[in-house]
């Protein structure tokens, strides 16, 4: 496996320090969807949310820059994800740990072992491709997208060998069927009339049996998204990037870039506990950069290389510790349980969060109905879930992974108390006082079920049966006691994924009139202004004259020290708009010879114009500034 990682790193250095966008654009669906992200690709660029990283050098893939803007919707999403799950909750308190991290951590939380992705090479450009989305990129790419739609009309072979001797030709030149279309169409032709409807093969089976000579019905491996010759056999890749600690570059010195901000929060449990004055339940917060080597990195900022998650650990007690303490263990009902209560088990605490989530997504400007919840099958689940719900946004190249919730049982916990040797158990008087008054039965009956989750669990990581026994036996003797390991739900949030929904859902296009009055198109980014990367621009009517330009200034400095403020005297009025428009800025507030008195009345006002109705409503100096707080928080 190691020696896997290293060659494949080897050979994917080279093309990856190709341009991030180059690579990536040519694989965006339909054209339309293109032609959005392009659109959206662009603004980020021309208005300073987000680069390329490297890009004089011509970049590096996977990886991406955060520019004036972006760097300010960044830091407001991540100051409000803080203020929402740690300043505002008695329940939680936060964390700030290294990235590098002892090695066994990734051992223990299984990352050294399992966290591969099967990887392909391209026989023709000698592309590293991912080979479980290789069908994802051909289905919804600019030439798998028609072909799929002559297959599913049923197009006779000569529409087939005519689309790929013509559009397919400059598509996707190493594809059998473009390499010899005739021969690959009739072929294809005569597969189809030999099978009734019934038998009639997938898509999928169409697309790899017209790169094979032999058409072998168990052979499943794409052609190559990008240029369709055919890939290699899959093989694991281990997505932690390597390094060495200290200046000798051995083996004994490997350390691991974290691949996720979760695993500092399990092995520093004790110590929060310890010194935060919390108890079960309760949760840590921590928010920070993780690194991935992607083996293929796409849809802009979407899938990264470095990037940052928001993560929550919610520790919880053990079911059976509830129904002990409470008599009871209450199962979700649909929509939000409301304030959290003691006889909460498991599935509750996971709807809870659920839900949560939703709400604080909701609370920054991404409605409801642009998201969705998939609960994941039970095929999907990592080892350590008992259940996933992964929030979607709709992207304009699908509907995505925006974050996870899961409920991880108590795994990690178990997993480095195990690798390391000390305890992660929590001891609970509750529990203790609780289980005492308990008649036998019930006591036995909870006991079993404990010591029988904790075999599973022991067995399932390998521990030979007799000792996994004895283990479970001494849990369960501990659980009387009032000793368990908690819990955990974990919402799992990614940074970049975020600022991406979030620009998505905000570019708007609407009309709106130029300085002539002529209708023209006008970009608007719609942010919430809580998260908006600017608050308020405030604008002199005219920059050259002295008293106007004095004022602003003194609206300005009263703003500034409360909220993002950007001054602009250049250009005519409506062009400031339309810049600020682009930028997302929520209000802008004009100061105009009514400002100075010209109209005795109006001495002390400003305009004050909304970015989205683009009204403009006279306001008290005087009153702006709580107006615009109480808009912005
Ligand atoms: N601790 C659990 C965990 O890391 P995950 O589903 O692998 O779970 C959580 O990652 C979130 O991190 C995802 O929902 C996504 O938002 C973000 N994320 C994961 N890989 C990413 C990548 N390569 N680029 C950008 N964001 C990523």
């Amino acid at each position: 496996m190691v020696q896997t990682a290293q060659t494949a790193g080897r050979a994917g250095a080279s093309l990856d320090i190709l341009p991030a966008l180059a690579k990536t654009a040519p694989l965006m669906a339909d054209p339309k969807v293109n032609e959005q992200m392009e659109k959206i690709v662009s603004l980020c660029k021309r208005r300073g949310f987000i680069f390329q990283s490297s890009e004089i050098y011509g970049g590096i893939n996977g990886f991406w820059d955060y520019g004036p803007l972006g760097a300010e919707l960044k830091r407001n999403v991540k100051d409000f994800w803080w203020r929402t799950m740690v300043h505002t909750r008695d329940d939680v308190a936060g964390l700030e740990a290294t990235i590098i991290m002892h090695p066994q951590i990734w051992k223990a939380s299984g990352h050294v072992d399992t966290f591969v992705d099967p990887m392909s090479t391209c026989h023709g450009c000698k592309r590293l491709i991912r080979t479980d989305q290789a069908w994802e990129m051909i289905e919804t790419s600019g030439w798998g997208a028609p072909l799929k739609e002559l297959y599913q009309s049923h197009a006779p072979a000569d529409e087939l060998a005519k689309w790929a001797e013509t559009k397919g030709k400059r598509l996707v030149p190493r594809l059998a069927l473009i390499l010899n279309p005739r021969a690959v169409a009739a072929n294809w032709e005569r597969r189809l009339q030999e099978s009734s409807n019934a038998e009639r093969p997938t898509l999928r089976q169409f697309f790899v049996a017209m790169g094979r000579e032999e058409y072998e019905p168990g052979y499943s491996i794409p052609p190559c998204p990008h240029c369709g010759s055919e890939l290699t056999e899959p093989r694991p890749f281990n997505l932690m990037f390597r390094t060495c600690v200290g200046p000798a570059a051995d083996d004994d010195n490997v350390a691991f870039l974290r691949p996720e901000t979760a695993q500092a929060i399990f092995v520093q449990f004790k110590n929060v506990l310890e010194t935060s004055r919390q108890k079960v339940p309760f949760g840590i917060a921590q928010a920070g950069k993780a690194f991935r080597n992607e083996v293929t990195p796409r849809n802009f900022t979407f899938r990264s290389r470095e990037f940052e998650q928001m993560e929550l650990e919610y520790f919880i007690r053990p079911d059976e510790a509830i129904e002990a303490i409470t008599g009871q263990v209450t199962k979700p009902a649909a929509g939000h349980p409301g304030e959290p209560r003691p006889c909460w088990g498991w599935q509750t605490w996971h709807q809870y969060w659920v839900e949560e989530r939703i709400r604080f997504y909701e609370s920054i400007g991404l409605p409801r109905a642009t998201l969705e919840e998939y609960w994941q099958t039970p095929e999907e689940l990592a080892h350590y879930a008992r259940a996933t719900v992964d929030l979607l946004f709709k992207f304009p190249f699908g509907t995505q992974e925006l974050e996870g919730i899961a409920a991880r049982s108590d795994f990690d916990l178990s997993q480095h108390q195990r690798f390391s040797g000390k305890t992660m158990g929590v001891f609970d008087e509750e529990l203790k006082l609780a289980w005492a008054k308990l008649d036998e039965a019930k006591k036995a009956e909870l006991s079993k079920r404990y010591f029988e989750a904790r075999l599973k669990y022991l067995v399932k990581m390998g521990e030979a049966k007799e000792k996994a026994e004895k283990l479970a036996t001494e849990d369960a003797a501990g659980l009387a006691k009032g000793n368990y390991i908690p819990h955990v739900i974990e919402p799992s949030a990614g940074v970049d994924r975020l600022i991406l929904a979030l620009i998505c859902n905000a570019y708007t296009e609407d009309q709106a009139p130029d300085e002539k009055g002529k209708l023209e198109t006008r970009v608007v980014m719609k942010f919430h202004p809580r998260i908006a990367p600017i608050k308020v621009a405030v604008f002199p009517l005219l920059k050259n004259r002295p008293e106007l330009v004095k004022k602003a200034h003194e609206v300005r400095d009263l703003l500034r020290p409360h909220m993002t403020v950007f001054y602009d005297d250049a250009g005519a009025i409506g062009r400031r708009y339309r810049r600020q428009d682009e930028a997302g800025t929520p209000f802008g507030v004009t100061v105009d010879f009514d400002t100075l008195g010209e109209k005795r009345d109006l001495l002390n006002t400003v305009t004050l114009r909304d970015r989205d109705t683009m009204q403009q409503t006279r306001v008290k100096i005087g009153d702006l500034l709580s107006l615009l707080l109480e808009k912005i928080r």
